[in-house]
């Protein structure tokens, strides 16, 4: 069941969720042939939940006793570079990679829903997940922007909008995303920590500790002492990122992403710039009633 739109990306439906058609390949293989290990961190979020921040994150967090902030790969590489999404980079239709030889922990991202990850590679092993998640009134307002700067300019807000209302958005729909992740890490809480990026930009130092110890990766106290966090918050921040990752040069991927146009504003509710009270409302009571019973929530005005 493909949908077709004139201005915006083209989406199909995939094992009960939506994706772009040339990925399907590339997830099947991975699904097929990704050997997770136990000591593999993988960065899980659907798109424009604040991925390339938590990528960056992550990989200083574990990567800090190795390099210095001033000699980090990320001043010269692309966090999406370091911590590739199996589906998207690492696997693909005639690619099956070596992964054997990535030094420990090995990490790697996914958007893939939680449902679909295979049941005897990641969901067995003893691998953790670091999902994060986003108001989704701010994720359909950062999603329209990014897919009118890479791909479709003239796509009407209303279309990505209604895109979201009936959960087809590529990776989506949203709430069955959340939710899966939602259920594992309540159920599983050694397995999957979730994140919001809300609850990044209001308290960065101590979601950095959580996700350190969740990790593996604890900060000691000397290191507490010395400011490492503070220094890791100000390194990852957006304005940082944006002046190193965004200024540098090549694209990313199929669609050809500039690195600039991961970074847009980097703020919470910026919806309210650009969707009407009606349509807030709207897309609250479907996220609430789909939500609904499962103790998850979002701080969405409703
Ligand atoms: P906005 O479009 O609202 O600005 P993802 O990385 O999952 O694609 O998410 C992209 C969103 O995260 C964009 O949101 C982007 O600006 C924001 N972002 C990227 N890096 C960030 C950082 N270091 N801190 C906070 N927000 C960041």
């Amino acid at each position: 069941h493909i949908i077709t739109k004139k201005q915006g990306p083209t989406f199909c439906q995939f094992q009960g969720f939506w994706c772009r058609s040339s990925l399907v390949p590339n997830i099947i293989s991975f699904q097929k042939h990704f050997q997770a290990l136990d000591d593999d961190i993988i960065v899980a979020s659907k798109p424009k939940a604040g991925t390339t921040w938590l990528k960056a994150l992550v990989f200083t967090i574990v990567n800090r006793a190795r390099f210095s902030l001033s000699n980090s790969p990320l001043n010269l590489t692309n966090p999406h570079k370091l911590i590739p999404y199996l589906e998207i980079t690492v696997y693909g239709q005639d690619h099956i990679p070596d992964l054997t030889s990535i030094p420990s922990p090995r990490l790697f991202a996914t958007h893939l829903p939680f449902a679909v990850l295979a049941e005897s590679s990641i969901k067995q092993a003893k691998s953790r997940i670091v999902y994060v998640t986003r108001n989704p009134l701010d994720i359909i307002v950062s999603f329209w922007h990014f897919i009118r700067g890479i791909e479709c300019p003239d796509w009407p807000l209303v279309e990505c909008f209604e895109m979201f209302c009936r959960g087809e958005e590529g990776f989506g729909p949203f709430w069955d995303h959340a939710l899966g992740y939602w259920k594992e890490s309540s159920e599983k809480p050694h397995k999957v920590l979730f994140l919001k990026y809300e609850h990044l930009k209001e308290n960065p130092i101590q979601q950095i500790k959580r996700i350190a110890e969740f990790i593996g990766f604890p900060f000691s106290v000397e290191e507490e002492r010395a400011g490492a966090i503070e220094e890791i918050k100000t390194f990852c921040s957006f304005s940082n990122m944006k002046d190193l990752v965004g200024n540098m040069t090549g694209t990313m991927g199929r669609l050809h992403i500039q690195p600039k146009e991961l970074f847009r504003k980097g703020e919470v509710g910026d919806h309210i710039n650009y969707l009407s009270p009606s349509a807030i409302e709207r897309f609250c009571k479907i996220v609430e009633e789909k939500l609904s019973g499962s103790g998850l929530a979002y701080d969405l005005p409703c």
